[in-house]
């Protein structure tokens, strides 16, 4: 996959998780809290993230996914497979790869606030603050990154690269 240009290496993305893991034991050991992977993309950083977690906590997925065929989020966010749990009264703690616009979590956080959990955070891995248009509280953040389309690490271009173990920008003549 020579059209991919390497942004953060495999052991960055390692050394920044074990201070994310670091900060979020700290938050949050002892309170069995509900970690919720937003499919596809978080999935290898929840699974090194969780793995670095020593203690109770609780995994949980969900699918969503914007109306249109656009590769702009409209702020309209379709749920495709809930939760498997009631998160009432319970630390929640959403596990995404990357905030862009911020619509898609703005909507997400609104919606499962609704359950009344005890609290509701965000950590991503990666942000790109200059594209934010939504107002969005993140706990957490591994990279804030330049206005460039990335894959790798959980991340596709029309579902490839997901499977590279670091994150590169795509060279768009590739
Ligand atoms: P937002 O609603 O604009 O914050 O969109 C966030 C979603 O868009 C992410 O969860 C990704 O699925 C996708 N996305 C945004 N930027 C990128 C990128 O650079 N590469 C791959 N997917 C991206
Ligand atoms: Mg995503």
């Amino acid at each position: 996959m020579p059209d991919v240009r390497v942004l953060i290496s495999t052991e960055e993305l390692q050394a920044r998780i074990d201070e994310l893991a670091g900060a979020i034991t700290g938050d949050y050991e002892g309170t069995r809290p509900v970690l919720v992977c937003v499919l596809k993309g978080a999935v290898f950083f929840i699974a090194d993230l969780t793995r670095r977690l020593p203690f109770d906590l609780e995994i949980e997925f969900m699918a969503v996914s914007s109306y249109g065929q656009s590769s702009e989020s409209s702020g309209v966010v379709r749920i495709l497979k809930d939760l498997d749990t009631d998160i009432e009264g319970r630390h929640v703690l959403i596990v995404e790869d990357i905030i862009d616009s911020g619509l898609t979590l703005q909507y997400l956080t609104k919606s499962l606030r609704t359950r009344n959990p005890a609290s509701l955070e965000i950590v991503t891995l990666l942000s790109k603050p200059s594209r934010r248009t939504a107002e969005l509280e993140c706990r957490y953040t591994g990279f804030e990154i330049p206005n460039e389309f990335v894959v790798g690490y959980g991340l596709d271009y029309a579902e490839k690269y997901r499977n590279l173990p670091y994150v590169g920008v795509l060279d768009e003549a590739g």
